[in-house]
């Protein structure tokens, strides 16, 4: 499978078309922003290791029956996908407070909340994905009453399975941001990617951040915790 035309270029990867209409090819790129794109950088290695790691999940996840639009990892960073319509939701799911629930509320972080919580963002950068509850995206018409469901019910299911995985190998599932994309019958699967840029893990011991929180904060020893994370993953191949 080859690549044809690029559709598409966001923050941390590109996406183009393939000679099959219904396939894309993701290439990860290197680059991270944060604050919606107003922090930028490098994190050397980190579209390999978001590539590699979203796939393993990804597989993991369909396994679990997660529907996704993981297709076949073609190297370190491409990957062909399914051809979605993004659902311009952002979905957020939170185990432990921290981030911007915990600047929200005024709560500090590190609570464990004893039931997850679901959010939703419109994912909208010129207005900087604000916070939307479900009636105002059924006003918008960015899903349907269904739609909105089957994510959610996927959502959830997502943090049962990854919650357990990453407690494996020692290591607390903070939060972390789905997206969902529609096929072109109406499915709805898992699209995007799971990643250390897009969840917030803590290492079970000494909760050391073992994610994109290290760039976001300028913590330093962001490509340490990228290699960390994913030498966890992988080790269990
Ligand atoms: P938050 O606490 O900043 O709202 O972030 C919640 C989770 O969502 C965290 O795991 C990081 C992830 N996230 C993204 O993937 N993309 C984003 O643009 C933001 C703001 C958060």
């Amino acid at each position: 499978m080859e690549k044809t035309v690029q559709l598409y270029e966001g923050k941390a990867k590109k996406v183009y078309a393939t000679a099959d209409e219904n396939l894309c090819i993701v290439s990860y790129k290197d680059d991270a922003t944060a604050f919606n794109g107003l922090k930028k950088g490098t994190i050397a290695g980190k579209g390999v290791v978001n590539n590699r790691m979203s796939n393993m999940l990804m597989q993991l996840l369909e396994k679990q029956g997660v529907p996704t639009h993981y297709v076949e990892e073609l190297s370190d960073r491409e990957t062909v996908v399914k051809k979605v319509k993004i659902v311009p939701l952002e979905v957020i799911i939170r185990n432990v407070s921290a981030g911007s629930f915990a600047k929200r509320y005024g709560v500090e972080e590190g609570i464990a909340f004893d039931e997850p919580t679901i959010e939703f963002s419109y994912k909208n950068d010129d207005l900087g994905d604000p916070l939307i509850n479900t009636y105002h995206a059924l006003a918008l018409k960015l899903a349907t009453k269904q739609e909105i469901e089957t994510i959610k019910t996927y959502a959830f299911k997502v943090n049962e399975v990854l919650k357990n995985y990453f407690a494996a190998l020692g290591v607390r599932l903070i939060d972390f941001k789905l997206e969902f994309g529609k096929l072109p019958d109406g499915t709805i699967v898992l699209a995007d990617e799971i990643s250390p840029d897009t969840c917030r893990f803590w290492d079970i011991k000494t909760n050391e951040k073992l994610d994109k929180d290290r760039f976001r904060r300028d913590m330093g020893g962001v490509e340490d915790a990228y290699k960390e994370i994913f030498k966890r993953v992988t080790a269990g191949e």
